[in-house]
């Protein structure tokens, strides 16, 4: 049997616009992935502060950018949560991507997308799985779609639809599957040489 350790699941958060909608979305994703039994945390794509990548001297210096490395390094699998703007996802969550280097090769990532509007989040998630698979990460099937943000959450941050939790932890079971897996995979069996 594969292993049933705990694992790191940490969800970025890639708004960093005042009075974002996502922070109670990022929030709620870490909760269900701790309910599931694991570890999480919300990485504040505004907190870190991310230079834009330029390759300028002491770039991978940056605190912000050894943060980011560091807390994808020693995940298992990550969510990354978007909102949608102007039909794709925000430009610090592109701007973060760049920063990364082999940190999501072969790990699951759960792309999920918020917006204002009834089908809200889509084009985000859907958009990201592209960028991701550049990096050798695993972008899952599923998704959660946080669509009319406005009317999902109340001012503390609770789930005003409750319906959601079974979309949510349908995801994080996905995720979980494929970060055992895939951690197995790694560790049992080498990677193909790339000329
Ligand atoms: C610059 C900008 C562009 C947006 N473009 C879209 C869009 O293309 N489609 C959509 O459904 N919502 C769009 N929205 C609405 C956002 O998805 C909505 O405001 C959401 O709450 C933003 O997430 P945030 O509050 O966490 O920043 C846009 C909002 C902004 C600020």
């Amino acid at each position: 049997m594969v292993g049933q350790e705990q694992l790191f699941i940490p969800v970025i958060l890639g708004s960093i616009r005042e009075g974002r909608r996502s922070l109670h979305a990022a929030s709620y994703l870490v909760s269900r992935v701790i309910a599931a039994g694991h570890a999480s945390e919300v990485v504040d794509l505004k907190e870190l502060g991310l230079p834009m990548y330029s390759e300028e001297e002491g770039e991978e210096q940056h605190a912000g950018v050894q943060a980011l490395r560091s807390v994808l390094g020693r995940s298992d699998a990550s969510v990354w949560l978007s909102p949608e703007y102007n039909h794709s996802f925000t430009g610090v969550i592109k701007n973060a991507i760049d920063h990364v280097d082999t940190e999501l090769r072969r790990k699951p990532v759960a792309a999920c997308g918020l917006s204002g509007a009834p089908h809200g989040g889509v084009r985000a998630s859907e958009g990201l799985k592209v960028v991701l698979i550049e990096m050798h990460a695993v972008p899952i099937r599923d998704s959660v779609h946080f669509s009319e943000a406005r009317h999902l959450f109340g001012a503390d941050g609770e789930l005003l639809k409750p319906e959601f939790e079974r979309r949510v932890d349908l995801v994080v079971n996905e995720l979980v599957w494929y970060a055992r897996a895939l951690k197995w995979g790694r560790n049992t069996i080498p990677v193909p040489e790339r000329p």
